[in-house]
């Protein structure tokens, strides 16, 4: 069975590039997009210079501009002390808000309660605000959107404990969606000792319980979105003494969610609507006309490090063997991926600036 999937999305996505080009390039990582099925993403803040004030957002923007080869948006970062002050001039200019609220890469944290409501407060509604929020910090987010009631998404919910308190925030309807991501849903803390450093993200992997809650999640509805967290590193950084957080996945997630559905835990429908149909809902960004990818689930493939294009040339996900091949992308009417050239030019993807206004609870 072929199936065609309108326009896939990914709202999370760290593509590097400016100070951070050795781990990876606009150029490099929309071709593992485009590759991967995607024709949009979106880019997260926490790359150096970080995306926190206008003159770094300008700096990205023209970046993307001239080099990416699939459409995009920019994520605002929330930074120290706060820089709310930039919150009303960007607010056009980009998806949304990202508020970092655990330890991971980059230097975005905030732990102060009291800044994060100040944060929440003075970002405008009507744009997202999407958050790294983990275990106990889920109920701290939590009581803040109980408080402003504005649209908030949990990025890579990872464990049953969060999903729990997010099923319940959904029950008392609270403005929230939740992503999660391949990795949490194929591998588990026992695949660490095989792994190694090559297994390490944040949120880490959990256990097979945890792992199967999400799948459960998945299938009943409670998880909105699947979303890649592709988040490159050398590997040199990986095995490095303090091994970096994060690990690739446009290449990989959609022929893992094929793997999904031949194992018999995803319906196709509701793929396409994980990857597509509910993340351009939620941040509000039509379907571009005559625009899907071909995802031949009748075809198995083997994950090569040798067949990334994605900078970095490594997957956790190497060696395994997934019913799923991408053949073609179409966007706006003209091939962009034939199933083995990038025919998309670096500076031929649009940027995403027509957001639909949110209606908010
Ligand atoms: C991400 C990165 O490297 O930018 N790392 C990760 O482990 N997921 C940051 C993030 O999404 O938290
Ligand atoms: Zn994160
Ligand atoms: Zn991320």
């Amino acid at each position: 069975m072929r199936l065609r999937i309108p326009a896939p999305f990914d709202p999370h996505v760290h593509l590097r590039d400016l100070d951070w080009s050795h781990k990876g390039t606009i150029v490099s990582e929309t071709a593992a997009a485009l590759t991967g099925g995607y024709t949009a993403l979106l880019d997260m803040p926490n790359t150096p210079p970080a995306t926190t004030n206008p003159v770094a957002l300008n700096r990205k923007r023209a970046r993307f501009l001239e080099s990416a080869r699939c459409d995009w948006g920019l994520w605002f970062g929330a930074a120290q002390p706060g820089n709310q002050e930039h919150f009303e001039r960007v607010q056009h200019q980009v998806c949304g808000l990202k508020i970092y609220n655990n330890e991971t890469t980059g230097d975005l944290l905030i732990e102060d309660q009291e800044l994060r409501d100040r944060i929440i407060a003075a970002w405008p509604a009507g744009a997202p605000i999407a958050v790294h929020a983990e275990e106990d910090t889920v109920d701290d987010i939590l009581q803040l959107v109980r408080h402003h009631r504005k649209y908030v998404h949990f990025c890579h919910i990872s464990s049953a404990n969060e999903l729990k308190l997010l099923a319940s925030a959904r029950e008392e309807g609270l403005p929230v969606s939740i992503g999660v991501c391949p990795h949490h849903l194929f591998l588990t803390r026992d695949d660490l000792t095989a792994l190694g450093p090559l297994g390490l993200m944040k949120p880490e992997l959990k256990a097979s319980a945890d792992r199967d809650a999400l799948r459960q999640a998945l299938g009943c509805g409670l998880v909105d979105v699947v979303e890649s967290d592709h988040a490159p590193h050398t590997l040199g950084e990986k095995y490095g003494e303090v091994p970096a957080h994060g690990v690739p996945g446009l290449e990989t997630t959609l022929p893992l969610l094929g793997q999904a559905v031949h194992e018999g835990w995803l319906e196709p429908d509701r793929l396409a609507e994980l990857v597509s149909v509910a993340p351009r809902r939620l941040f509000g960004y039509p379907l571009p006309p005559d625009s899907w990818t071909e995802l031949d689930l009748g075809e198995s493939q083997l994950f090569d490090n040798r067949d990334l294009r994605s900078h970095c040339g490594w997957s956790p996900f190497s060696g395994m063997r997934v019913q799923g091949v991408v053949r073609q992308v179409t966007l706006r009417g003209r091939q962009v991926y034939d199933g083995e050239q990038v025919l998309a030019a670096p500076g031929s993807g649009l940027p995403l600036t027509q957001r639909n206004p949110r209606v908010d609870a």
